[in-house]
């Protein structure tokens, strides 16, 4: 049976969304030394209008982190399969997540990331969801919240598929 796509943000609506946030957050981090990490893959897309909408200038890097699991959520066992390259000690870091779930991706790159001395670190996910909820994570810029479901589309994947939608959408399995 194909899956029902039930539409949640056209391509207009994340553009709103994506200009908010990096209005935000230019301001916000005004006159400082930023780095900005994105997690793969489901980011890549999301921090790419990202970065173009910041008016700051900005370096960015890339970690991805494996989680065991099944294909619709993650288990508690993360490890780093490709790490941040670029130095953070004093810097000021701005973590790029697609969509924040049970919280636990994010739980374990912020500990992984605060042993090197960053001045600050700061979480942005351009979708909240808050359903299941495990640790308890700050998402300091959020570009929408959502309570369940599962989304694709925007970068987010379901078994690698529908990343390269331009919009996004509530996949009924
Ligand atoms: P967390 O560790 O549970 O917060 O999971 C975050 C990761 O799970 C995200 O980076 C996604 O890869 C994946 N994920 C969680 N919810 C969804 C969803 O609704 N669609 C696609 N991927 C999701
Ligand atoms: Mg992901």
């Amino acid at each position: 049976m194909t899956p029902e796509m039930i539409p949640v943000l056209s391509r207009e609506q994340i553009q709103k969304k994506v200009f908010a946030l990096a209005a935000r957050i230019s301001e916000d981090y005004h006159a400082k030394d930023v780095v900005v990490v994105g997690i793969l893959k489901g980011a890549f897309i999301f921090l790419a209008d990202l970065v173009r909408a910041l008016t700051i200038p900005v370096q960015i890097g890339f970690v991805r982190l494996a989680s065991y699991g099944s294909h619709t959520s993650s288990s508690g066992t993360i490890r780093i399969t490709k790490d941040l390259e670029l130095d953070i000690h004093g810097r000021h870091v701005l973590i790029v997540e697609d969509i924040i779930d049970s919280g636990l991706t994010i739980a374990y790159l912020l500990d992984h990331l605060k042993h090197r001395g960053p001045e600050s670190i700061r979480v942005c996910a351009f979708i909240d969801k808050g359903e299941r909820r495990e640790v308890q994570v700050p998402v300091d810029y959020a570009g929408h919240v959502v309570h369940e479901g599962f989304l694709v589309g925007y970068g987010l994947d379901y078994n690698e598929q529908f990343r390269g939608l331009p919009e996004i959408y509530h996949l009924k399995l």
